[in-house]
């Protein structure tokens, strides 16, 4: 029985992946013998309802000045930030000298917005590399971990924000307590706390469980949610369903009774009850599904390997694709390289297996007949990209929601 890190009662496991490196931690091939592992395995309280790692390796095993992964990469999450940075302009930084804070802000893509239309903000972001991209491109930016400490030290520096936004981040933050309270006294009375994660939902119903990798240590619901913010005085007044990641959820919080709370907080809430995320039955049965997504997988590629007498390539080094590769025990017989497009990768060889990551330019040379697509949350992007290995009779291979070949 572990403790759970929001309400502090005992809670369950109900699976356990095993052995895994960490999800970012590309390498070289000297440095395989020094290999950081750790049990991922993940449980569910039933009684503040949050699915959550048992275990996450220490912050700066994952978060340091080799972080490899860059927001910007990807031109439908530039689109999507884009549109978050002119709600929040539009919506909540329109008063008397705005100050706009976020929270894990990596390469600028957000605030680079914010700062373009001159409004006052910060970074928080510990990553250094990520960090100083952000900086070449005009993006305030401090190299800190968020946390009741650092959020005194913004209102000392800054003073009060009026919006905190974070994205991909508050689910990597074991500290949640900390978070929250340093979330509450930095804000203004009026001022709005907006956060988008994957959504445990999409990961029940799509069988996602390559979104469980040490980064991610808590799989947020509304309703878990809701209750994390109660215990400190923040209430969530609206919640956004979002493609992006795979599914996700954007859930945005005020100081208690200070907004109108929407009918979609209830409705969601509601959806989630249908959906069962309140019993561990629901989890159980989880873990069946994702057990035999790892059969499927396995049977598949080994059949395309005997049959073509190579080795498929992978497309997308995702951290997603870690807990993938190790569960499923996919080494480089079956999986000759994977291609990315994150030159911090390239060279190196995945964590754990050590399936060597390659430039795009490899790929095109390889004319391949399958492509794994581990970058699946990108896959209209990658879709409009890669029409010419379609229209030569390449075919993908899929294992969201199911495992199978593409048509
Ligand atoms: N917001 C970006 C980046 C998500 S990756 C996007 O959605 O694309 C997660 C980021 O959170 C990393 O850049 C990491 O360095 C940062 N991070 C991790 N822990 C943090 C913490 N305690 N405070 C602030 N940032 C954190
Ligand atoms: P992403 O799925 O955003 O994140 P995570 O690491 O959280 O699972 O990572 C996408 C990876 O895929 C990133 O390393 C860049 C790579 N990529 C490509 O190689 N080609 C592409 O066309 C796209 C969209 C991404």
């Amino acid at each position: 029985m572990a403790r759970c890190r929001i309400c502090e009662n005992d809670y369950a496991e109900f699976i356990s992946f095993g052995n895994m490196p960490i999800a970012n931690g590309f390498l070289s091939s000297e440095e395989f013998e020094s290999e950081y592992f750790f049990e991922l395995k993940v449980g569910f309280c039933a009684d503040c309802q949050m699915v959550q790692l048992i275990d996450q390796p220490d912050r700066e095993q994952m978060f340091h000045q080799d972080y490899a992964f860059f927001s910007s990469l990807s031109r439908g999450q530039q689109i999507h930030f884009q549109a978050l940075a002119e709600k929040l302009l539009s919506n909540y930084l329109d008063g008397d000298s705005p100050f706009a804070v976020e929270i894990g802000s990596n390469d600028g893509i957000m605030l680079q917005h914010i700062a373009a239309a001159g409004i006052s903000h910060l970074g928080v972001e510990p990553s250094e590399n990520v960090a100083r991209a952000a900086q070449e491109k005009g993006v305030n930016s401090v190299s800190r971990f968020f946390d009741e400490e650092l959020a005194a030290d913004v209102i000392q520096k800054y003073g009060h924000a009026d919006t905190i936004s974070s994205a991909n981040v508050i689910c990597h933050i074991p500290y949640m307590h900390s978070v929250l309270a340093g979330v509450k006294q930095l804000l203004k009375p009026t001022g709005v706390f907006i956060f988008e994660d994957p959504y445990l939902g999409d990961i029940v119903e799509k069988t996602s469980y390559d979104q469980i990798y040490d980064e991610h240590v808590f799989y947020f619901s509304v309703g878990s949610v809701s209750n994390m913010l109660t215990r400190h005085g923040l209430e969530l007044f609206d919640v956004e369903p979002l493609s992006v990641h795979g599914g996700s959820m954007r859930y945005y919080i005020a100081n208690r009774g200070t907004r109108e709370v929407s009918t979609r907080v209830a409705e969601q809430l509601a959806r989630e009850t249908e959906l069962g995320l309140h019993k561990i039955e629901t989890y159980n049965r989880l873990r069946t599904n994702i057990e035999k997504s790892r059969e499927d997988l396995t049977t598949l590629l080994q059949k395309i390997v005997k049959e073509q007498g190579r080795p498929v390539i992978a497309y997308g080094a995702t951290s997603k694709s870690t807990t993938v590769l190790n569960y499923c025990d996919l080494g480089p017989e079956l999986i000759e390289f994977i291609s990315d497009t994150t030159p911090l990768k390239q060279g190196k060889y995945s964590p754990g297996m050590h399936i060597p990551v390659k430039s795009p330019d490899e790929l095109e040379k390889s004319d391949p007949q399958y492509l794994l697509l581990f970058a699946w949350n990108h896959m209209q992007e990658i879709m409009d990209k890669e029409v010419d290995f379609k229209d030569k009779g390449g075919r993908w291979i899929a294992y969201v929601p199911e495992v199978g070949i593409l048509t």
